[in-house]
C-alpha cells in the first residue's frame, strides 16, 4: 500500500530530505513530488515503486542529505547592462501603432456618452472584461467580486458602477430583486467564474464548489434577464467531467438553454484579436431566445500566417507590446513603478544569461547550468519576435513558466505583463504587487474583450427585439 502524499511528506521531514533531493534519489520529478504531496494527484504505481527503493537506501539518502547545497540561495549581483543586449531590444514599427490601440480603450472607456447600453460584470477581477465592454460602448452597471482589494482596483477605475456583491454566493435571491429594482435592465452580463477548479494549475477536482460557481452566475440571468451573456474561462473546462462523469461544458450549455437562452461555445486565442499574446479560451455566447440572432464571434483581425481571405494583419509580438519600455536586467528600476525588476539571485542570472529566446535554462549543455528539477518550459525566455507567452499571475517568478525576458536576464514587469495584457499604461493599478500581478494574470484582455463587445454592441443595434435604451 503506497504512502498517502501527507504521511510521505511527514517521512521525508523527519529525514531532512528536500523534495529536490528526493526528486533526484528516486527520479520523480519534484514537479510530481509536490503535488503528489499536496493531495492533488495519485502516484503511478512505477512512481510509488521508484519512491519507495529510494527511501529504502539509507546510504544514499545520508549522502545526499549532508550534500552542501549548489547554491547560496541570496547571494545577488547587478548584471551588465550589455550594449548588444540593449541594441537587440530596439523598438518595433508596431509598437506605437499598439500603444495607441490600447490607450484608446481608455478614452473611449472615459467617453461616457448618453444612450449606451448596459452591463454587469461577475467575478469582475481587476476589470479587463470590463474594460472592453465600456470602450466599446457599453455602461457597466454594477459588479460582484470576491477580494476586497481586487474591489478596490475595479472601483479605482469603474467609479460609477454599482458594487453589487463580495461574494456572489452570498447575494441572495431578495437581494438580487432589490439589485434588480434599482439597476433596471441590463443589455448583456459578462463574467469568468474563477478557473482554479478546472486549470492545470490547481486540482482538478468535480466536486470543487468553484466548478458551481456558474449557476450563481444564472441566477443573476435570472433575475436580469440580458439579451446577452458572455461566459469567459480556460480551454481546460472542456474536458472537465462532472460527478456522473458527464462534461461539466455540456452543463453549462444545458443550464443556459434551460434558462431560454441560445448557446455557443467558442475557443479563442486572444493573439487573433490584436493581442500581443498566445492566450487560449473558451467563451460562451449566450443569446436570448426572443432575439432574432445567433450566437456569434467576430471574425479574427490578426492571424499568424498571411491569410488573405480573412484580411487579418499579422499577430503582434511582445515587442509590439514592450519595446519602448526602458531595458532594465535585474533588480533594476524605471520612473514607471510598476515596471521595476524583480532582483533574481546570481546562481539564477547564471543559469539564464546565455540562454536563446524561446529556450530554457533546463536545455543548457552545461549540466552545472540546468536547474536542479522542473520541466523546460520553466526558466524559460519568451521570444522578442513573435506573440509573447500566456501571462499568468505568476508572471513574476523567473521559475515559472516562460516568465523570462527574452533578451534581459529576468522575469517580466508588471508594465510589461499589463501591455501583454492589452491594459493601457492609464489604467489605475493600485495596491499590494501581489494583488496587482493576481488581477493582471487572470484578466480577459480588454482588446480581445473590446472586440467582441463591439460585435455583441452590433447585433444590439441591428436585431428587431433589441432596441437601444430611451
Ligand atoms: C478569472 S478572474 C476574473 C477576471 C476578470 N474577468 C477580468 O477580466 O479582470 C475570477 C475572479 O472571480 C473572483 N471570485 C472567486 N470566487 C468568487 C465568489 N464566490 N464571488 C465573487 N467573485 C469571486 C476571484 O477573486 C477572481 O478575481
Amino acid at each position: 500500500m503506497p504512502m498517502t502524499g501527507k504521511k510521505l511528506r511527514e517521512h521525508r521531514l523527519l529525514l531532512k530530505l528536500s523534495q529536490a533531493k528526493l526528486a533526484e534519489l528516486s527520479g520523480v520529478s519534484q514537479h510530481v513530488l509536490s503535488a503528489y504531496e499536496l493531495g492533488k494527484i495519485d502516484l503511478s504505481s512505477d512512481a510509488s515503486k521508484a519512491i519507495d527503493i529510494a527511501l529504502q537506501n539509507k546510504e544514499a539518502v545520508a549522502t545526499l542529505v549532508k550534500r552542501e547545497k549548489r547554491y547560496k540561495a541570496h547571494e545577488y549581483i547587478i548584471p551588465p547592462r550589455l550594449p548588444e543586449r540593449v541594441s537587440k531590444a530596439k523598438i518595433t514599427e508596431g509598437n506605437s501603432r499598439y500603444r495607441e490601440v490600447i490607450d484608446g480603450l481608455l478614452i473611449k472607456h472615459n467617453d461616457k456618452s448618453e444612450g449606451r447600453f448596459s452591463a454587469i460584470s461577475l467575478f469582475s477581477g481587476c476589470g479587463g472584461f470590463s474594460l472592453g465592454f465600456s470602450a466599446a460602448g457599453f455602461d457597466v452597471k454594477g459588479y460582484v467580486e470576491l477580494d476586497e482589494d481586487l474591489r478596490k482596483i475595479y472601483k479605482e477605475n469603474f467609479p460609477k458602477s454599482r458594487e453589487i456583491g463580495g461574494d456572489i454566493t452570498s447575494v441572495d435571491d431578495s437581494k438580487l430583486c432589490r439589485y434588480v429594482e434599482e439597476i433596471g435592465s441590463v443589455d448583456v452580463i459578462i463574467g469568468g467564474p474563477p478557473c482554479q477548479g478546472f486549470s492545470l494549475s490547481g486540482k482538478r477536482e468535480v466536486t470543487d464548489p468553484r466548478n458551481q460557481l456558474f449557476r450563481h452566475y444564472l441566477r443573476f440571468v435570472d433575475a436580469f434577464r440580458p439579451k446577452f451573456a458572455v461566459l469567459e474561462n480556460v480551454r481546460l473546462l472542456t474536458s472537465m467531467k462532472n460527478t456522473e462523469g458527464g462534461f461539466v461544458m455540456d452543463d453549462i450549455a444545458n443550464a443556459f438553454k434551460d434558462h431560454g437562452y441560445k448557446i455557443k461555445l467558442f475557443e479563442v486565442n486572444a493573439k487573433n484579436y490584436g493581442v500581443p499574446q498566445h492566450r487560449d479560451r473558451i467563451l460562451y455566447i449566450a443569446v436570448r431566445n426572443d432575439i432574432e440572432t445567433a450566437p456569434s464571434l467576430p471574425e479574427p483581425t490578426h492571424t499568424e500566417g498571411n491569410d488573405f481571405l480573412l484580411q487579418a494583419e499579422p499577430c503582434r509580438t511582445f515587442a509590439d507590446a514592450c519595446s519602448d519600455l526602458a531595458y532594465l536586467e535585474s533588480g533594476e528600476g524605471a520612473d514607471d513603478p510598476l515596471h521595476e525588476a524583480v532582483k533574481h539571485p546570481a546562481h539564477v542570472i547564471d543559469w539564464l544569461w546565455d540562454v536563446q529566446e524561446g529556450f530554457s535554462a533546463h536545455d543548457n549543455e552545461d549540466e552545472g547550468k540546468r536547474p536542479p528539477s522542473g520541466y523546460n518550459t520553466t526558466y524559460k525566455r519568451q521570444v522578442w519576435l513573435e506573440p509573447a507567452s500566456t501571462v499568468q499571475t505568476t508572471f513574476g517568478m523567473i521559475s515559472g513558466c516562460r516568465n523570462v525576458h527574452p533578451i534581459a536576464t529576468r522575469s517580466l514587469t508588471i508594465r510589461e505583463a499589463a501591455r501583454i495584457q492589452s491594459f493601457p499604461d492609464g489604467y489605475v493599478f493600485r495596491g499590494s504587487l501581489g494583488t496587482i500581478r493576481t488581477g493582471i494574470g487572470n484578466a480577459v484582455p480588454p482588446l480581445l474583450a473590446y472586440y467582441v463587445a463591439m460585435h455583441i454592441l452590433d447585433k444590439l443595434k441591428f436585431c428587431k427585439n433589441s432596441q437601444p435604451p430611451n
